[in-house]
């Protein structure tokens, strides 16, 4: 995108020219500053804290309901935010299509659908193969953060990343730890409690 011409930041919910090509990143933010990536970003509690909190860094949540993506773009545009957008694309498929490859100083995946019955584990996001996909999209350096309440799930991330020769186990930041999710509010309130891990790509 030429550096004169404006984005507009009155919908954040990014809308797709192409779903097969690889997407410009200069089309969504006014600046080009460090990328960080969340999955499954739900109605977007973290990530536009997180975003306000951060305005040297760029935020785009990944979310597939129409509905949660949409409350994105309203605490973004409430918040006049300008480093946050969504897309509303399935998350595998953009980690491995859409998103550049090395442009990420992270990929944030918190809660995501347990699918706790052992016939549906097959459509858990964080499997054998996503480690790759994650760091396809992650700068060297750059790290996935991990957060659960199913210790099934989280048994199945430490162990598809411990088995992943790229990635090593790094602790998760304070400050990052203390922006909690929708979910994890939830869990909070109810006194579940939740695992978190990180990886750093080598
Ligand atoms: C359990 S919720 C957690 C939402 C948020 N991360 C939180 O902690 O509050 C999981 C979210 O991931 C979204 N989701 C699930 N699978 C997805 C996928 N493959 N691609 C994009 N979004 C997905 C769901 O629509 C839902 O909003």
């Amino acid at each position: 995108m030429a550096a004169s011409q404006t984005i507009d930041l009155t919908n954040l919910v990014y809308d797709f020219k192409s779903i097969v090509d690889p997407l410009d990143l200069g089309e969504l933010f006014p600046v080009a500053q460090p990328l960080e990536v969340e999955l499954g970003c739900g109605d977007a509690s973290f990530l536009a804290e997180y975003a306000r909190r951060h305005p040297a860094t760029n935020f785009l949540g990944v979310e597939r309901l129409l509905g949660r993506i949409k409350k994105l773009d309203r605490k973004g545009r409430l918040a006049r935010l300008t480093n946050l957008r969504g897309v509303r694309i399935e998350s595998a498929y953009f980690l491995q299509y859409l998103l550049p490859a090395q442009c990420a100083e992270a990929v944030h995946i918190y809660f995501p659908d347990p699918w706790p019955k052992k016939k549906h584990h097959r459509h858990r996001l964080i499997n054998a193969a996503f480690p790759s996909l994650a760091r396809r999209v992650l700068r060297p350096g750059g790290v996935v953060y991990l957060r659960t309440d199913d210790r099934d799930y989280f048994a199945q991330m430490t162990e598809v990343f411990g088995a992943a020769a790229e990635f090593e186990r790094v602790a998760t930041p304070e400050e990052l730890a203390g922006v909690l999710t929708d979910f994890e509010r939830g869990f909070q309130a109810q006194g579940i409690p939740t695992l978190a891990a990180a990886y750093r790509s080598r």
